[in-house]
């Protein structure tokens, strides 16, 4: 660490008392909090937690981002919430420097540019035998209908085709697991977690499920395992891995990275897709662009404004509106000296916000993004730097294909008025009234 460093006891502090006005940061209208009078960079010393430096200094930014090797995103994870115990502390989010490379350049390749293409005929299938069972004409809560969406994706994407009485076991196992997730009891472990240390109550209700996910999947792959060459035909998650040189884990381990992914990805695309449906109703020119480009059969256009919209969507409602990383030793970010211990917190939604970043940037305008894709230092939905998530192209391309097939066959409903807000006790942003939305025919 340099001399010269700045010290964090020479920073701005959020008083003890005003601790209450962080809660501001983590929900639309950032830009009117009273801590942008600390500047760029404040300093949160809460009794009984971590000393904290909040930055939206971009410079701090992209040096936290760029230093894989004195930081960890799993520390600041569990030391907030149960995400160890729902993910398992040997996934990937939770390792860090080579062992980290190591898992993430295991996993990618699914993920990545080449692969997608090979997803979108099931994405395509899967909301044409979803849309069927929503309602027209009436409103209702496109947060469901995200929820089926995500996970009908996700369990064809992963694991291609499984045999009919196993599959339903598969979903009958994953549906338990994500209800537990979200039931009363493991919601309590959750809350109280930070204010322990950081310690997760066991909570044997979840660990029960999640073996039964696991037993259905370690039995999946046994059946691939057995026949090697039908596995190398198949295009799924799980069959990219059996056999290949990406096949490196032991079932038990495969089986849980796989459970892994699904959690990862299940809520935050439902969540984005609910704010996906909101965003364009509430909006009747992005509508109409929409619906122009629909009725002149014109995919390509449809496909371009669509990405936009995406785009504009998460730079608003970003699911996680911060992320954060724990310093493993003494190190620096940007001439700033961070103890071993500290926690760096990047405020996302408050750098979207900022009008030194976007011109009118409470306003929801798709055209922003259609000649320049997101940058990737001011634009931070999926995180940045080593941690980036792993799913980020992947869920963009899902949110496109997906409401470019719903709206083929349907058009929303404008609403006038006030746009639905975000839930309120919810750590992330998620719409209070489930994305409450009209289909009308086309
Ligand atoms: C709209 C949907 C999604 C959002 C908003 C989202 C958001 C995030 C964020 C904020 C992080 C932490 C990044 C950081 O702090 O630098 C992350 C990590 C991660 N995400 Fe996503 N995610 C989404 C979808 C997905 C999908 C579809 C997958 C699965 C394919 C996925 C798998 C992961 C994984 C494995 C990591 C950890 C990466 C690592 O530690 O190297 N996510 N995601």
């Amino acid at each position: 660490m340099s001399n010269t460093a700045i010290s964090l006891r020479d920073l701005p502090r959020l008083r003890t008392r005003n601790l209450a006005q962080l809660g501001g940061l983590l929900r639309p209208g950032t830009h009117a909090s009273p801590l942008l009078e600390l500047g760029e960079r404040f300093v949160v010393t809460p009794p009984g937690f971590p000393t904290m430096l909040v930055t939206h200094e971009m410079g701090d930014v992209r040096a936290l981002f760029a230093n894989h090797d004195d930081f960890s995103i799993g520390q600041v994870l569990s030391r907030f919430s149960s995400h160890d115990v729902m993910f398992g502390k040997q996934t990937m989010i939770f390792l860090d420097g080579a062992e980290h490379r190591r898992e993430r350049r295991l996993y990618a390749p699914p993920f990545q540019t080449a692969a997608l293409r090979s997803y979108e005929e099931l994405m395509v299938e899967v909301v044409e035998r979803e849309l069927p069972t929503w309602p027209v004409g009436t409103p209702f809560e496109f947060l469901t209908a995200g929820y089926d969406l995500a996970i009908g994706v996700l369990l064809g994407v992963v694991f291609g085709d499984v045999a009919p009485a196993r599959r339903d076991r598969l979903k009958a196992a994953v549906s338990g697991w994500f209800g537990e997730i979200e039931s009363r009891g493991f919601l309590a472990v959750t809350l109280i977690t930070p204010f322990i240390g950081g310690y997760t109550v066991p909570y044997p209700p979840l660990r029960r499920r999640q073996n039964e996910v696991d037993a259905v999947v370690i039995e999946e792959i046994a059946a691939r395992r057995a026949t090697p060459g039908a596995a190398s035909e198949r295009r799924d998650v799980l069959s990219r891995y059996i056999g290949t040189d990406l096949d490196q884990h032991d079932d038990a381990a495969l089986a849980r990275d796989m459970r892994g992914i699904l959690l990862g990805a299940y809520e935050t695309t439902a969540i984005t897709l609910g704010w996906i449906a909101t965003m364009l109703a509430g909006h009747p020119a992005a509508m109409a662009e929409v619906d122009a480009a629909v009725d002149a059969g014109d995919t390509d256009r449809l496909d371009a404004y669509l990405d936009a919209v995406v785009a504009e969507v998460m730079r608003l409602r970003p699911v996680s509106p911060f992320t954060g990383r724990r310093a493993l030793r003494d190190t620096e970010i940007n001439g700033v000296a961070i103890p071993r211990g500290a926690i760096v917190i990047v405020p996302i939604l408050l750098i979207h916000e900022s009008e030194r970043h976007y011109s009118e940037p409470m306003a929801f305008q798709p055209e922003r993004f259609l000649d320049n894709r997101p940058s990737t230092h001011s634009w931070l939905t999926f995180g940045a730097g080593a941690h980036r998530c792993l799913g980020a192209q992947f869920a963009l391309a899902e949110a496109r294909i997906l409401f470019r097939t719903v709206l083929q066959h349907r058009r929303i409903a404008t609403i006038a008025g006030p746009m639905e807000p975000p839930r309120r006790y919810h750590t992330g942003l998620s719409p209070a009234d489930n994305a409450r939305i009209t289909l009308l025919p086309r």
